[in-house]
């Protein structure tokens, strides 16, 4: 069997615990929106999401210790690759919809999907984003982190913080039988009130046996709305927060990179969760 056959036999030979299925029916009698079984996560498939996460991570480790003043961003593509291919995964960004690099460098206006470049270099001052997903026998792991490049001015290092309290906070709500709803309220509310904006456009997602799945994870919401979260359930949370407007460009030259409109700064931090009966689990960070 191929890792992609082995994974998808788990839906059978795994089913869904009893008492699981009675309380998405319950909910589904309440009428919320219940994700398919698809979207829960069986055991095995958790354990091989959980090899992928751990790799992941250990990509992302692997750039913290060596990112400097004066690199260029290619240069993290370069560890990213190595790293990965050292741990016999594979970065599943590469090819991804056309993606040319094997992980996205955003750097201060930069909200999200920075190529990567020899000629882009990361000087004292700058912050910027490193977001990587790692292929493991089919499974997938998606986290990002930022990095404040020498002395950054306190605006940025603040923006830096609050951007990973925001995602702490979302991780709080992310709880078994909350909705995805809350999660974006519970970030929303506290962004806003640190006087920063949430950007719309891109959110997380189901992630594990596919990069990007259902439900997306809008990271400025309503609460009690959109899908409930049960356990098994895999995604990510990754807000993306503006110190100044919420409105994003896109590149029109590379149509990838986003941009805050308004030329202000933007940071961002990713984790992969499993939603558990009692919380969840970081998967990768
Ligand atoms: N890792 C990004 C995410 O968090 C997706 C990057 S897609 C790419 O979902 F093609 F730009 F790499
Ligand atoms: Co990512
Ligand atoms: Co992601």
């Amino acid at each position: 069997m191929t890792d992609e056959e082995l994974k998808e036999s788990y839906f059978k030979s795994e089913p869904i615990p009893e008492h699981i299925l009675e309380h998405m029916e319950h909910c589904r009698q309440q009428h919320m929106e219940v994700p398919d079984e698809k979207l829960i996560k069986r055991p095995s498939q958790i354990a091989g999401i959980r090899e992928a996460g751990r790799i992941n991570t250990l990509v992302l480790d692997a750039v913290a210790k060596e990112i400097h003043d004066g690199m260029s961003t290619q240069e993290i593509d370069d560890i990213v690759a190595r790293v990965t291919k050292d741990n016999d995964a594979i970065c599943a960004c590469l090819g991804f919809e056309g993606y040319p690099k094997n992980v996205c460098t955003s750097i201060n206006d930069e909200v999200c999907h920075g190529i990567p470049a020899r000629h882009r270099k990361i000087h004292d001052g700058d912050i910027i984003n490193v977001d990587c997903t790692t292929i493991y026998h089919s499974y997938y792991g998606d986290a990002s982190r930022m990095f404040m490049i020498g002395k950054v001015s306190p605006a940025r290092e603040r923006l830096v913080a609050e951007t990973k309290k925001c995602l702490e906070i979302g991780m709080e709500a992310a709880k078994p039988w909350n909705t995805v709803g809350d999660i974006g309220a519970a970030i929303a509310k506290y962004a806003h009130h640190q006087g920063y904006s949430v950007v719309r456009e891109l959110g997380g997602h189901g992630v594990g046996n596919g990069f990007h799945e259902d439900p997306f994870v809008a990271h400025i919401a309503k609460a009690h709305t959109g899908m409930v979260l049960v356990p098994g359930m895999v995604i990510t949370i990754e807000p993306m927060i503006n110190a100044g407007k919420a409105a994003v460009v896109i590149d029109p030259y590379n149509d990838w990179t986003i941009y805050t409109k308004d030329g202000s700064d933007s940071a961002q931090w990713e984790h992969t969760i499993l939603i558990t009966e009692t919380g969840n689990e970081i998967l990768s960070y």
